[in-house]
């Protein structure tokens, strides 16, 4: 079964089997036998060449109101559901909460796995439950918020792999523009304009949906013309103590405070800062406009291995000259389905 055209990366890879799962139900009686790994939009994903498991794609589709009053609406989307259509869908209606997620790829089951995060909104902010099968004690349940462990880019479907399947997500949308995020960068006048443009003088959530778009247009490569998975690495998280030290010598260095002790750095600059915007090793080169971002320049004949060859060599380069070592984000597969 191949699955070269099935993650956003356009990795050279074949699995044993397939499953497409259309309706939940048929869960309980479809646990394969052997190995098995579950793949969503599989734009954060690295696959092997070979796959010795059955993949499980689950495509069940559908969005229903659960309950509405005058501000809130809470929203359950199906896990096959695109996740940028959805985000159009709410910011179209309205519905604040998720325009900042806009032109996010994937599907919207997989969006807890990584708690999906961009200027200023990660996918906890608006979750309020994930429905799972859990293949382990073969029962459906639904986890709350709470119990799905979310922190940055992490969350308990990273911590125990492969053992829930995510058949939807519910969602907490608002419909008035209280909780609006424009913190980040350029957006708030970016979507200012727009509001203007459109006769208003307040901000709406497709005006954040709009502007945001066109942000991630200027420096995100398109996976359908340039395969990419998005951030390749997270930004690290260092002590004070030692961004003290960074920050003497770089003085320019951007930088995020987390708390008095901790402080995250943006690793697309200290990619760029190696010298490595636009470069590392063919086929697969970090983006000209977003060093933080990997592309494959041979799709679909690139394997894993060229993967770990331009990912090492910028752990070391970063390595070398900042003392960080970098984490990746996509979640790398092995041959027998397991990941991490
Ligand atoms: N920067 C550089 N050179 C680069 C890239 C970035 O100097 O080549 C600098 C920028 O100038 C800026 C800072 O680094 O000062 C941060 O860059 P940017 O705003 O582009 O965001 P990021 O930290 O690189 C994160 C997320 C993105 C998300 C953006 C916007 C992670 C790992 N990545 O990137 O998420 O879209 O913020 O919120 O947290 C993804 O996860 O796949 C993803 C694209």
């Amino acid at each position: 079964y191949d699955l070269s055209a099935m993650n956003t990366m356009a990795l050279n890879s074949c699995a044993d089997t397939a499953i497409v799962v259309h309706d939940e139900a048929a869960l309980p009686s479809i646990r394969p036998t052997g190995r098995w790994f579950v793949l969503a939009g599989g734009s954060n994903v690295l696959l092997p060449s070979v796959l010795n498991a059955t993949v499980i794609l689950p495509r069940m589709l559908g969005k229903h109101i659960l309950s509405e009053n005058d501000d809130e609406i809470l929203l359950e989307v199906k896990a096959g559901e695109n996740w940028h259509d959805l985000v159009s869908h709410c910011a179209l209606q309205g519905w604040y909460g998720i325009e900042n997620l806009a032109l996010i790829p994937g599907l919207a089951g997989a969006a807890p796995v990584q708690n999906i995060g961009a200027y200023g909104v990660q996918l906890e902010d608006v979750l309020v439950c994930v429905k799972v099968y859990d293949w382990e004690n073969s029962q459906f349940l639904t986890l709350s918020r709470e119990e799905c462990q979310f922190s940055y880019r992490h969350s308990i479907f990273k911590e125990q792999p492969n053992r829930y399947l995510i058949t939807a997500i519910t969602l907490r949308l608002h419909k008035t523009a209280t909780r609006i995020q424009s913190n980040y960068g350029d957006l708030h006048n970016q979507a200012l304009t727009l509001a203007t443009a459109a006769g208003r003088d307040d901000i709406h959530a497709i005006d954040i949906y709009h502007a945001v778009i066109a942000i991630r247009q200027s420096k995100l490569p398109d996976p359908a013309i340039l395969p990419n998975c998005g951030s390749f690495f997270q930004n690290p998280i260092i002590s004070h103590g030692q961004f003290q030290q960074l920050i003497c010598q770089y003085p320019t260095m951007p930088h995020y405070p987390i708390n008095d002790a901790l402080v995250k750095l943006p690793a697309g600059w200290l990619i760029e800062q190696a010298g490595l915007k636009g470069g590392g090793i063919t086929p697969i080169l970090t983006h000209t406009k977003q060093a933080l971002v990997l592309t494959n320049h041979a799709p679909q004949s690139a394997t894993q291995h060229d993967i770990a060859i331009t990912q090492n060599h910028i752990i070391v380069s970063v390595q070398q000259k900042f003392g960080i070592t970098l984490v990746r984000e996509p979640v790398w597969v092995n041959a027998d389905g397991s990941y991490q």
